[in-house]
């Protein structure tokens, strides 16, 4: 019997009879569990930007709606959260946001442009800039974020929601370069002449991203993921210096909350035992570093995400298979494995093949 089909198992809610006190926890997820490393029944399987351009379903409803009034809107964040879920059965979904969100919400002047990213009207270079533009994030900045996640909760019906943060350093450079960069010189360069204004930027950051994630948790988010994207830039001794204190002031921040917490960034090989180390369950890889090499560096402490590399979805369905069985056997030596691409679905991604794939990643026999 393949493993997918054990997925709808009921939950304790349909069948404990000691109602009350259990009525609302179902039984613990797959996705949990894997973050946990608890034993599970298949593989479990989300796809960052799983949500968004590859779906005609996501450009019909954008259709004329900026990308942060989308945001601001319940009813499109539900419905392009869901829409995912809906389409390919995965067993997380993640919240449709932004990382920069939070600093739109405190009053930073930015937009997020098409085929651009974020682009930030007056970049922050100095103390000054930094106490002019950042203060702290409360519920009360974003309402739409607590109404749309306790929205999604109940529509969900037990599948998991990941919260999700932007990382101080990878949120330090839209507003230090101004928008998105290839060498993040603009970044690096005010770290390593101004550690003054370095501490004081990355230190509001990691508490605007603690309290966006606390919002999210609070009203119904199971699991956190901080993205820091762009860490990946850094040399190691750059990264423990200069940028994983304040990832781990953001995952400290959370930890009381008691819901698995993720940590990720593009091209972190050398990396992954510090982001770990920072303070998560969970440690998500990207493609360019195998994941049995991923596994041995992240240890057995913690529990691995990834890491197929998006391009393949767009090879013929035997390699893409090929590729992702490997992925998938790798990751049994972790202590928990979930499932998902080394960065997020491309746009031109046909949605048929990300289905396929989920269909493959539940049909691996777990042992
Ligand atoms: O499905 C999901 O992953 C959920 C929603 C999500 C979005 N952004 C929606 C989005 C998440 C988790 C993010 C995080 C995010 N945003 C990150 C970290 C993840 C990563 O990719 O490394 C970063 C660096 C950003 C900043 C950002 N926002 C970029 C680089 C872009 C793409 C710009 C472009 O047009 O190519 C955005 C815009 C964005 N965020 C889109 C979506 C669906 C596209 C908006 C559109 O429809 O035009």
């Amino acid at each position: 019997m393949s493993a997918a089909q054990n997925k709808d198992t009921p939950t304790t809610a349909d069948t404990t009879k000691d109602g009350a006190t259990k009525a609302s926890a179902p039984a613990t997820s797959a996705f949990v569990a894997a973050c946990r490393g608890e034993k599970v029944d298949h593989v479990p399987v989300w796809f960052m930007r799983q949500a968004g351009r590859s779906l005609p379903e996501y450009r019909k409803l954008r259709e004329g709606v900026p990308m942060l009034e989308s945001c601001t809107r319940p009813d499109m964040v539900v419905e392009i959260t869901m829409q995912p879920v809906r389409r390919y059965g995965v067993d997380a979904a993640i919240f449709y946001s932004d990382i920069v969100v939070p600093l739109k919400a405190i009053g930073v002047d930015l937009d997020i442009v098409p085929g651009t990213g974020p682009v930030v009207a007056d970049p922050i270079r100095t103390v000054k800039d930094v106490e002019r533009q950042l203060r702290d994030l409360t519920a009360d900045d974003v309402p739409y974020v607590t109404e749309s996640v306790r929205g999604l909760v109940s529509e969900l019906k037990g599948t998991p929601l990941i919260g999700f943060a932007g990382a101080p350093f990878t949120l330090a450079s839209y507003l230090i370069e101004g928008g998105p960069s290839r060498d993040h010189r603009l970044t690096k360069e005010l770290m390593y002449r101004d550690r003054a204004t370095w501490d004081a930027l990355l230190g509001r950051l990691a508490k605007i991203a603690a309290s966006f994630l606390r919002v999210q948790v609070q009203a119904g988010a199971q699991a956190v993921q901080l993205f820091d994207s762009w860490a990946g830039s850094l040399s190691r001794e750059d990264y423990v210096t200069y940028v994983k204190p304040y990832a781990k002031q953001v995952l400290d921040a959370v930890a009381d909350l008691g819901v698995p917490r993720i940590h990720f960034g593009v091209g972190t090989g050398e990396l992954l035992q510090e982001m770990g180390d920072a303070g998560a369950e969970v440690v998500g890889v990207d493609w360019r570093v195998s994941l049995a090499d991923a596994v041995t560096r992240v240890g057995k402490g913690r529990s691995v995400q990834g890491n197929l590399d998006p391009t393949v979805l767009f090879a013929p369905e035997d390699v893409m298979k090929k590729k992702a069985t490997a992925v998938l056997e790798a990751g049994r030596q972790a202590r928990g494995h979930v499932f998902n691409l080394g960065h997020g679905v491309l746009p031109a991604t046909d949605p048929d093949a990300l289905k396929r794939l989920v269909d493959h990643v539940h049909a691996f026999e777990v042992r």
